[in-house]
């Protein structure tokens, strides 16, 4: 069939749509034009048959054909009454047929981790606390007991604005923000962005996450911590992982520590993951410096208390084997497949 015939037939088609009074006779007009043995399927096997020059409108044609005939025949059946509809078991809505599929998605490994950390410490007390991703100086840094000299202070590692404000270098500000408006004792975590001038590689971005946890009360140890850290490291790892602290400092702990989870990738034998020596930095920890509770207006004679700081990214690379901390940022779909 050429342009023409096709247009006509389309004619035809769209006057018996019409002419259809049930729902049994629209189907009878689908199966005649568009069915397996249809109409369509015969003009679009006959296209081959025609001149090249004929076979342009032809096809342009046949593609009008099908479109305005499936409207038409969608629309005479949304049209029916209620009687046209009753005389068919056939209903236009079937609400058994299974529904399209809509690709919603996945979550996001770092959301992942954020949401198995919450629920991890949620069984042991802690509730959720959020701070701005904009800080002052004072909550960043002074409040928390940082010098004047501190290397991060710097304008080279840290994105500061004209008035002295900041991009938060690390969750631990959120800390002072909740101990200034909530009296002790308390245990929050606090998952976020934080931002450092750092150069992008394999395992550093200027834009990454931490989840921060704070637990003040009276008699607070360092035992407590560590059995704090020790028991979400095997939920989230597994029963068999090992985990270390090595003294460290941090201005606003004392004393502090660094906590490593031995690696998931090679199990502690050591691999390119962990750079050979079977573990990998998670946190930052320690005991609550008294001079921090001085600024928020805690007597540190009364109380004590931990607190930590991880990284959600490192956490995710060391559980799910990521050998570059960019993968997480690139929303390459095969990659982030995988987590779905
Ligand atoms: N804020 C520290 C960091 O970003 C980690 C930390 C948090 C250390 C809480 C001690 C206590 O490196």
């Amino acid at each position: 069939m050429n342009a023409t015939e096709i247009e006509t037939a389309t004619a035809e088609a769209l006057s018996d749509v019409e002419a259809a009074q049930t729902v049994d006779a629209v189907e009878a007009v689908r199966i005649k034009y568009l069915g397996r043995k249809g109409l369509l399927p015969t003009v679009m096997k006959g296209l081959k048959a025609l001149t090249p020059e004929e076979r342009g409108p032809a096809g342009r044609a046949a593609n009008t054909f099908k479109q305005s005939l499936n409207s038409a025949l969608g629309e005479r059946l949304a049209g029916m009454q209620d009687g046209d509809v009753v005389e068919s078991n056939l209903s236009p809505f079937d609400a058994t047929l299974p529904g399209q599929w809509r690709g919603i998605g996945s979550q996001h490994p770092i959301s992942t981790i954020i949401r198995e950390t919450v629920v991890i410490f949620a069984r042991l007390g802690f509730t959720v606390a959020e701070g701005p991703d904009i800080e002052t100086g004072y909550n960043n840094f002074d409040a928390l007991n940082t010098p004047e000299h501190h290397p991060s202070k710097d304008e080279l590692d840290t994105f500061w604005f004209e008035n002295g404000d900041l991009l938060r270098t690390q969750t631990s500000p959120v800390q002072i923000r909740t101990m200034k408006s909530t009296p002790p004792p308390l245990s929050i975590i606090t998952p976020g962005r934080c931002y450092r001038r750092d150069t992008m590689d394999a395992t550093h971005s200027a834009n990454f996450h931490q989840i921060e946890g704070l637990y003040v009360a009276t008699d607070v140890s360092l035992a407590d911590l560590k059995g704090a850290l020790a028991y979400f490291a095997r939920e989230m790892m597994g029963p068999d992982v090992g985990v270390r602290f090595r003294p460290h400092f941090f201005p606003f702990t004392e004393p502090s520590v660094e906590c490593d989870f031995t690696c998931h990738v090679c199990a502690g034998k050591g691999c390119r993951v962990c750079k050979g020596s079977g573990w990998i930095e998670i946190a930052g920890a320690g005991m609550v410096d008294p001079r921090v509770f001085e600024h928020v207006g805690y007597d540190p004679e009364v109380v004590s208390g931990y607190a930590f700081g991880m990284g959600v990214e490192r956490i995710a690379m060391v559980k799910y084997g990521v050998p570059d901390i960019r993968m997480l940022y690139e929303n390459d779909l095969r990659f982030l497949h995988q987590f779905a």
